[in-house]
């Protein structure tokens, strides 16, 4: 999808205009309406448009305009419509017309979004365009994309054309994000997830590749025994950015990427199970969130670092009631082996803080059914140490659209992992509260920095989203959350 930006006089043809609540028009939808004698006030009227956020009306042909077809967007309450509204209001324009037969589109914001929200309107334009269509051989022509190109109207063009500079970066990093998730497992194992990897060092990013032998030296025994039944080896990704201060800690995001989740020899059940390429959703995110910072020149430091692994079970495979030793030199009874990311986050997340000397951490991981059951898929969930970071991601949540909500962490919880043979087990007592057992056996491999686990298995994918920027499977969710948290709280 090409977006641009454009006075609107200078354009021609299809066009979409704002209307408000109560369908009272914009200014711009008011003087397109005159144009063509009254045909949108009458649609309206013929319709049940009421102008809230989101909604659409499609007005074709209109006689005295030369355009295909008319778009009026509902943005709501006039003093609400910020940023927000106004990205998503663009992605329901462009959900709307990408299969229609219209080619392009003019989307007026004149008098209604300042710069920001013109750039806002093409990131939810370019988030609603998205597609994953490299396997369709066979898409016949009315089933393909039709909408090439997206034109915000706006008063000021030149500003909104520099505040895109920083909001595009964010439409890649998430397209990223998705690609990977939607990838399946037998194209995206450990090893072809890191020579992608290494190709974003053309984006400006430092990459680095550990491998088992690397990671045994290491004395990663928990991510490895993971990865032991699976004929791919597994593999650490470190990502970094340098775009802060030289003295400057760094900011660090640690992705959990098990490529595909069969549960190991405790093996998942077979019906669905095929969701599981997701399982790297944390660590898809981490590399999407690691372009964008590359690709707005974000001014801080910021270091990714994704523990890849498939679990598979085999004769190699780790059993139930196998105790490994972890970077850490705490040993953990694998009661489970389907209780596998944390595993693999123990390891990562050690070395990331023993190497690194981190501001914070912040690990992003497909961890717990249980979520879904707690929030079902429309917060991912946090855990943290600090409640500064915990407060400032719920804002950062609101203002992107992706939104978190807080559950607890405390001693009574911990005590459950604790094991009679080991320092820890990796599972909890039954089924109680087992999102936030599977948070506390993160913090034992935390020390006192300032961490947040956000739980994402509940929004990594949908099958079907209501809001018109999310694709159906793969969103990309967490890239926008984390990219806002920075921008707001840790460039100013
Ligand atoms: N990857 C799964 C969690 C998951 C479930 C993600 C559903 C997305 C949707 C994770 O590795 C897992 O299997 N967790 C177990 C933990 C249990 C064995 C303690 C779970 O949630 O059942
Ligand atoms: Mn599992
Ligand atoms: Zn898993």
């Amino acid at each position: 999808m090409k977006i641009s930006f454009a006075a609107p006089a200078a354009h021609t043809g299809a066009i979409a205009v704002p209307a408000f609540d109560k369908a009272r028009f914009s200014a711009a939808a008011a003087e397109v309406d005159k144009a063509c004698g009254g045909a949108l006030s009458r649609a309206v009227k013929a319709s049940r448009f009421t102008g809230k956020a989101g909604e659409t009306l499609e007005v074709t042909a209109p006689a005295g305009l030369d355009a295909g077809r008319v778009v009026i967007f509902g943005l709501g309450d006039e003093k609400k419509a910020g940023a927000g509204v106004i990205e998503k209001a663009a992605a329901a324009v462009v959900k709307k017309l990408l299969l229609s037969g219209e080619t392009a589109i003019g989307i007026r914001l004149d008098g209604v979004a300042d710069a920001e929200g013109a750039a806002r309107a093409g990131l939810g334009a370019r988030l609603a365009a998205y597609r994953f269509d490299g396997y369709r051989t066979k898409l016949t022509a009315d089933k393909k994309p039709s909408l090439k190109s997206v034109t915000v109207l706006t008063s000021d063009e030149k500003a909104a054309k520099a505040a895109w500079k920083s909001w595009e970066p964010v439409a890649e990093g998430v397209e990223l994000a998705r690609d990977l998730v939607m990838e399946p497992a037998n194209v995206l194992s450990p090893p072809a997830y890191a020579r992608r990897m290494k190709k974003l060092e053309k984006d400006g990013l430092e990459v680095e590749v550990l491998g088992e032998a690397e990671m045994k030296k290491l004395g990663m025994g928990s991510l490895l025994g993971v990865g032991q039944g699976s004929a791919q080896e597994s593999q650490m990704v470190i990502l970094r950015w340098n775009g802060g201060k030289k003295g400057d800690r760094p900011l660090v995001f640690v992705g959990k990427g098990v490529t595909f989740d069969t549960g190991g020899i405790s093996l998942k059940p077979g019906d669905g199970m095929w969701d599981m390429k997701g399982d790297m959703g944390g660590s898809a995110a981490v590399a999407g969130l690691m372009k964008t910072l590359a690709g707005r020149k974000a001014k801080v430091n910021a270091i990714g670092v994704l523990g890849l692994v498939e679990n598979m079970p085999d004769g190699k495979a780790q059993r139930p009631g196998d105790i490994v030793t972890s970077m850490s030199g705490q040993t953990i009874e694998v009661l489970n082996t389907d209780a596998e990311g944390r595993l693999v986050l123990a390891d990562a997340l050690w070395y990331a803080q023993d190497r690194f000397d981190p501001e914070f951490m912040i690990n992003l991981a497909t961890l717990t059914g249980a979520i879904l059951i707690a929030l079902g898929q429309e917060h991912a969930g946090i855990f943290s140490n600090n409640d500064r970071i915990a407060e400032r991601l719920s804002k950062a949540g609101e203002a992107s659209g992706e939104p978190v909500w807080r559950l607890p962490l405390g001693p009574a919880y911990d005590k459950q992992i604790d094991s009679p043979v080991a320092d820890m087990k990796n599972i909890g007592q039954g089924r109680l509260a087992g999102s936030i057992t599977a948070a506390q056996f993160l913090q034992r491999f935390v020390n006192s920095k300032p961490w947040c686990h956000i739980d994402i298995a509940g929004t990594a994918w949908k099958d079907k989203s209501d809001d018109p920027r999310e694709p159906s499977w793969g969103t990309g969710y967490g890239v926008r959350l984390l990219d806002r948290f920075i921008r707001d709280y840790y460039e100013k």
